[in-house]
């Protein structure tokens, strides 16, 4: 077995005698001496090949990413290389052997590398030896070490659940598995190991964790996997507060473990209302403050006719301060804004640039007691410039909060390596589905409603708000959580409440509603997005970066080329006949 890495070798080896391993990462003749840069995982190391080395031909001959294996006296460079861990040293080759050679790389396994993303996932093997992902990859063990380390002191007990299950209710789609025995049937990969921790819970194991794979298939987003994996957590006997030290302490101890930065506990935590009337999303960033604002009562006698027939149907005027940015913002910029803030489905973009004049699309239908209230209201200062967006309630908000996202990040008020974590607490139980027409769970149906409101279940959906929590960091929801119902009473008014009848129960969940009933213990618990925090530690904003074999986009495998056709008599077994192309 190989046992030296190259980034092992120091000054304190000089004069001694190393054998190494790696892949040729360049090779270069200048005028008799030959210059090989090795990289093995760990990083890079200069080996030199002197005109009278036996092996001088082969050394000669060796191209990108053969395999090699070196003997040789690691001596001090004349001039040393600041930019790699060994760059003071480098080895004087003595013996040399090719152990593989390697065709042509379609593309340069460099960190600056040019190709295009889909040829590195076509090659995503080639793709890994590129230190960036591997590095990754490298941080990624560490996290999970480090959660492995901290539970397993804590008493918690790693227990896997199945991936060939019933479909688990976290509001995706499931992937199914066709039975070949009980042809017609169907596995579903879980969304989470949700039913089973809990039922964990129910056999007395207390204490659970599990690095845990979960599968949904929903529109992917640059932070969204198909495939993807969590860090699993339940517990009993214990109540929200327990649950979330619990968890902060564990996300802190990465922190300080993997990247040496001390989190402040504890975490600061903001109610859900709070978080979407002055954030305008339920995973605030807090690396900048841009906080929305009513100014709804500015306008109570307003004359203008929007704004007027907004406030009479029940909507909102809401604003946010872009701090000494008025000059930055042209109206070539502004129409981008407003062309962004429609995505979000706001009809329009009204602003007001203060400065030597107040200018601005609003300023000639307002009037000045209005101009001067907004600039009272808001505290603004010259060359400040205010948005505003009116309409209902959500529209209004989901589009400030991402409008205040897009401002920070187009002009760099986010600090590097800044990190802002908090729990969003008390979720609502439900929220309305314009598409079903309905509310539904906002968490999962298992989550517990506070105390004070499980007499509002069936009569005040809207106001019934739930013992679940969400840790958040920088913008990313990080993970989640809640207090889980373990009152079989409480559970089926849930169910009845989300219009679940008797027979919907009894098909999806009557195993675990039966359980609940053998002295279930009160219990609840978290997940966190093992690929989310790994993202943010290591600074990605792409989640394919931190795993080893990705999907793309459209959620597939451009390396093995999976999802594919399969034999006709695996169908046949599996007693299926593939036939038209579905209905879009
Ligand atoms: P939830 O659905 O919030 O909760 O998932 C927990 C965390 O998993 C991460 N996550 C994802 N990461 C990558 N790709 C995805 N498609 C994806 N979906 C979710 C997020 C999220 O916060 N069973 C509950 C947890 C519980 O109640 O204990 C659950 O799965 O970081």
């Amino acid at each position: 077995m190989k046992t030296l890495f190259n980034n092992k070798i120091n000054e304190t080896y000089i004069n001694q005698t190393v054998t190494l391993h790696g892949w040729v990462s360049r090779v270069r003749n200048l005028g008799g001496l030959i210059f090989i840069d090795l990289r093995d995982r760990s990083g890079l190391i200069q080996l030199v090949v002197n005109p009278d080395n036996k092996n001088y031909e082969i050394a000669n001959s060796l191209k990108s990413e053969y395999v090699i294996k070196v003997t040789g006296k690691v001596v001090k460079r004349e001039n040393a290389n600041d930019k790699i861990e060994t760059g003071s040293i480098e080895v004087i080759v003595d013996e040399l052997n090719v152990l593989n050679t390697s065709l042509e790389v379609p593309f340069q396994i460099t960190d600056d590398v040019t190709a295009l993303e889909e040829t590195r996932l076509k090659y995503r093997y080639l793709d890994i030896r590129r230190p960036y992902i591997s590095n990754k990859l490298v941080l990624r063990h560490k996290i999970t070490m480090a959660i492995r380390n901290y539970l397993d002191s804590l008493n918690f007990l790693e227990v896997e659940t199945p991936i060939l299950c019933k479909s688990t209710p976290e509001g995706a789609r499931d992937y199914l598995v066709p039975s070949r025995i009980f042809n017609g049937k169907f596995f579903a990969l879980p969304q989470s190991p949700q039913i089973y921790k809990q039922l964990l819970m129910v056999g007395g194991i207390e204490r659970y964790f599990q690095i845990a794979k979960c599968f949904r298939d929903e529109d992917l987003r640059a932070d969204r996997q198909p495939e993807f994996t969590q860090v699993d957590v339940e517990m009993s006997f214990v109540n929200e507060d327990d649950v979330i030290t619990l968890g902060e302490n564990l996300v802190a101890q990465v922190f300080k473990e993997v990247k040496g930065i001390d989190i402040e506990l504890p975490l600061q935590r903001m109610k859900y209302n709070d978080a979407i009337n002055l954030y305008g999303s339920d995973k605030p960033d807090l690396r900048f403050e841009m906080v929305i604002n009513d100014i709804s009562d500015v306008f109570s006698n307003t004359n203008v006719e929007f704004l007027k027939s907004t406030l009479n149907e029940g909507g909102i005027i809401n604003a946010i301060v872009a701090k000494n940015l008025a000059d930055k913002y042209s109206r070539k910029e502004i129409d981008k804004l407003t062309e962004y803030v429609k995505t979000y489905r706001a009809s329009g973009l009204a602003y007001i640039k203060y400065g030597e004049e107040i200018s601005g699309s609003l300023v000639k239908s307002l009037n000045e007691a209005e101009l001067n209230n907004i600039k009272e209201t808001l505290n603004v200062e010259n060359n400040d410039i205010v948005f505003i967006i009116s309409g209902n309630k959500k529209v209004v908000k989901t589009a400030l909060g991402a409008l205040r996202c897009k401002i920070a990040s187009d002009n760099n008020l986010i600090k590097a390596h800044d990190y802002k974590l908090l729990w969003v607490t008390d979720f609502p139980s439900f929220e309305w589905s314009e598409e079903e027409n309905r509310f539904m769970a906002c968490h999962h149906p298992f989550t517990s409603p506070k105390d004070e409101d499980v007499d509002k279940l069936l009569t005040d959906k809207a106001n019934c708000y739930s013992k679940a929590y969400d840790i958040v960091i920088n913008g990313y929801e990080a993970g989640g959580g809640s207090i889980r119902i373990h009152d079989g009473s409480v559970q089926e008014k849930m169910f009845e409440a989300l219009e679940l009848t008797p027979q919907d129960i009894e098909e999806k969940f009557g195993f675990f509603v039966d359980a609940l009933k053998y002295g279930t213990p009160p219990h609840g618990g978290f997940a966190l997005g093992l690929d989310r925090l790994t993202m943010l530690l290591t600074e990605t904003e792409n989640i394919r970066d931190v795993i080893a074999f990705p999907k793309t986009a459209s959620s597939n495998d451009l390396m093995s080329e999976a999802p594919n056709v399969v034999d006709e008599y695996q169908l046949k077994e599996l007693g299926i006949e593939i036939g038209g192309k579905k209905d879009e």
